[in-house]
């Protein structure tokens, strides 16, 4: 596996790749790998010829009162798991790379409508970071394919919005989320919890599935469901931020015309954030 620290340098890669005839694949990430992240590796490998894994903690998506300096830096063991996992290029760059002028980025990516509901409530600004980092990684790799993580539900459906606007020629593929055997969605962010909190997380992945049983059983009493949810979250501990029952294709309340559902959920333990989705398809072929 190569690594990559500068923007000069991938690029140089990826000239070489292309001239051969070969597929570019990326997955974007902020490190501290685990299952899940190698489930988009794999997905990646599966479409394109070469795969490439940037790893890089983006400070323009993190509030100030967020993790940012937190964050869990595990770069070592990255590299010797991206090596397992076949990866070709890891693409690590620091801050001035992606920021050069020192961290002033006057340009930002919003997109509107998405990135103001649900988690855009509780972090204001997050999305516009995350839309904003993933297109400079965009026109930096010039992937042929990216490969994004269903468990963030909303930053997929933004990335994929955002690549259809701008016009971005990259095939955007959404990946199944990964969960542990008692189904919490594997995270980085689960290391910030003791053993007494993630034995109570899991909570979330069991209202969500209550949550779908009654949507698939044609419950649509949508607010009773959501306050269902709520309430299951709290009374196992958790302090949620939002239990909601969306249109999967773009977030909104669900309508007639909705081919799928989707139960988005966010909710704090301890120092953690946690945050869960299950989908529900109402058409049936
Ligand atoms: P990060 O949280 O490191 O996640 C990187 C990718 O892994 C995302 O696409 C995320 O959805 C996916 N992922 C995380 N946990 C997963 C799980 N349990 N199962 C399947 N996929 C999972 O998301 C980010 O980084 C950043 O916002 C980023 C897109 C890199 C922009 O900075």
């Amino acid at each position: 596996m190569d690594v990559a620290t500068t923007v000069a340098e991938v690029r140089a890669c990826v000239r070489n790749w292309r001239q051969a005839g070969l597929r570019v694949a990326l997955v974007p990430t902020m490190g501290n790998l685990h299952a899940g992240h190698l489930s988009l590796l794999a997905a990646a490998r599966f479409r394109a010829d070469r795969v490439i894994t940037s790893v890089f903690v983006n400070p323009l998506q993190f509030g100030p009162a967020e993790d940012f300096a937190a964050y869990p830096r595990t770069l070592a063991e990255d590299r010797v798991l991206l090596e397992a996992a076949h990866c070709d290029l890891l693409f690590a760059p620091p801050v001035d790379q992606i920021y050069p002028d020192g961290g002033a980025q006057p340009t930002l990516i919003t997109v509107r409508s998405l990135a103001a509901v649900l988690c855009g409530q509780f972090r204001p600004g997050h999305f516009d970071g995350v839309a904003t980092v993933v297109a400079k990684l965009f026109n930096i790799v010039a992937p042929d394919v990216a490969v994004f993580g269903e468990k963030d539900f909303q930053q997929f459906i933004i990335i994929r919005r955002m690549t259809l606007d701008l016009q971005i020629p990259v095939e955007i593929i959404g990946a199944p989320t990964v969960r542990a055997p008692d189904g919490l969605a594997l995270s980085s962010r689960n290391r910030y919890l003791s053993a007494q909190e993630r034995a109570i997380a899991p909570a979330i992945h069991r209202a969500l599935q209550a949550a779908v049983q009654r949507l698939d059983a044609g419950d649509r009493n949508y607010l009773g469901i959501e306050s269902a949810g709520w309430q299951a979250l709290a009374v196992a501990g958790l302090r949620p931020d939002y239990f909601a029952v969306r249109d999967a294709d773009d977030l909104q309340p669900p309508r007639t015309a909705s081919r799928e559902l989707v139960v988005l959920t966010a909710a704090r333990i301890g120092k953690a954030r946690l945050i869960d989705n299950l989908r529900l398809p109402l058409v049936r072929l």
